[in-house]
């Protein structure tokens, strides 16, 4: 498929001479809004092309193209929801800081749907929890999957918000990968963030916000005011790039092959291994890492390896060896542990 940021970058004139930003006057892949280059803004050209596939990939009636972060996306579609009237917006107690600080910037109060804790993890809400708090609220936002890769009950949550006439946007900073898959955040939700740069292979901050047909207008409005006017077009190429990785069968065979075989908790997503060590788990790291095995976080009980349609094969083979050399603890099942931020009260 046709990468349209990527090509305009390659295709640029070596004699290129820059009277314009950024100060390091190398032309190159970073660029800023040129004749050329098109604007994020108003997009026309090669970024209005890219977003054009890739809402048709992710199921989308328009996509935007953020080179801010998941977080952007956020206050985007938060600001989107406060602009059609709503004031009060569900969401579980664990959601990420952006949610909180969202709610607080734009004035939407917060009310926090309860979860129950289970083998030492904060869990997603149940559909009762959801149903209940959606009453005191307008609208619902959930995240899935989760940084610990359980999937929220969507489609429970689309008939609720249906039943209820409230909107639904989906935090899935960690699930742009699921666009293949039937637990797709876009097939539930009205709006949704793809956080391209965890699971796919986008730089650091490239992300994706996605609206549904109601939902464009507005939506398009918000991210005018919470993207940097000045996008990365290197963030931008590998966003575009990243969404349109091919599917890798085989490493999510593997991984779930991994699961099975290396004593991992059970989860819902391929791209999240949890391996369970408990008080052993600080060792184990410090063990991991003299190795050269980096992974994404170890909360107290659990060490979490992240990957993506980039792991290889023999990585995860060369992870399995190391892993099943070290000591584990038990885990503490009662009382969450340190991953994901736990907010009690909302603003
Ligand atoms: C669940 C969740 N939502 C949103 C974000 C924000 O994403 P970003 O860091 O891309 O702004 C994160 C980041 O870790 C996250 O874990």
């Amino acid at each position: 498929m046709k990468l349209h940021i990527a090509e305009m970058l390659r295709a640029q004139s070596e004699e290129h001479l820059s009277f314009h930003t950024p100060g390091h006057k190398h032309a190159g892949a970073d660029i800023t809004e040129l004749s050329y280059s098109d604007n994020l803004y108003a997009p026309h050209g090669v970024i209005a092309a890219a977003e054009a596939d890739i809402s048709d990939i992710l199921g989308a009636n328009r996509s935007f193209i953020l080179t801010d972060g998941s977080t952007s996306g956020i206050f985007s579609m938060l600001a989107a929801l406060k602009s059609r009237s709503v004031s009060a917006l569900a969401y579980p107690q664990y959601s990420h800081p952006s949610v909180y600080h969202a709610c607080e910037l734009l004035g939407i109060r917060s009310v926090l749907i309860p979860q129950e804790t289970e083998y030492g993890i904060l869990r997603q809400p149940s559909a009762r929890a959801v149903e209940a708090a959606l009453r005191q609220a307008d609208a619902l936002l959930l995240t899935s999957p989760d940084y610990y890769g359980f999937f929220a009950p969507l489609a429970e949550a689309r008939a609720i918000c249906d039943g209820q006439g409230k909107p639904f946007v989906v935090d899935g900073a960690h699930g742009s990968h699921l666009h293949f898959s039937p637990e797709y955040a876009g097939k539930f939700a009205d709006m949704w963030v793809d956080g391209v740069h965890k699971s796919l292979p986008a730089l650091t901050q490239g992300a994706v916000v996605s609206a549904t047909d109601g939902w464009v207008s507005p939506l398009s409005s918000a991210v005018r005011r919470f993207r940097t006017t000045s996008p990365s077009y290197p963030i931008m190429a590998s966003v575009e790039y990243a969404v349109k990785y091919p599917r890798n069968f085989a490493i999510e065979r593997a991984a779930e092959d991994f699961k099975r075989g290396h004593g991992c908790l059970g989860n819902d997503d391929w791209t999240k291994i949890l391996v369970p060590f408990g008080a052993a788990g600080e060792a184990a790291a410090g063990a991991l890492e003299k190795e050269g095995l980096y992974p994404e976080f170890y909360d107290g009980n659990y060490i979490l390896f992240y990957l993506s349609p980039c792991t290889k094969e023999s990585d995860l083979l060369r992870l399995g060896e190391a892993l099943d050399a070290l000591p584990r603890g038990e885990v503490a099942s009662d009382a969450p542990t340190g991953a994901v931020p736990v907010y009690r009260e909302g603003p």
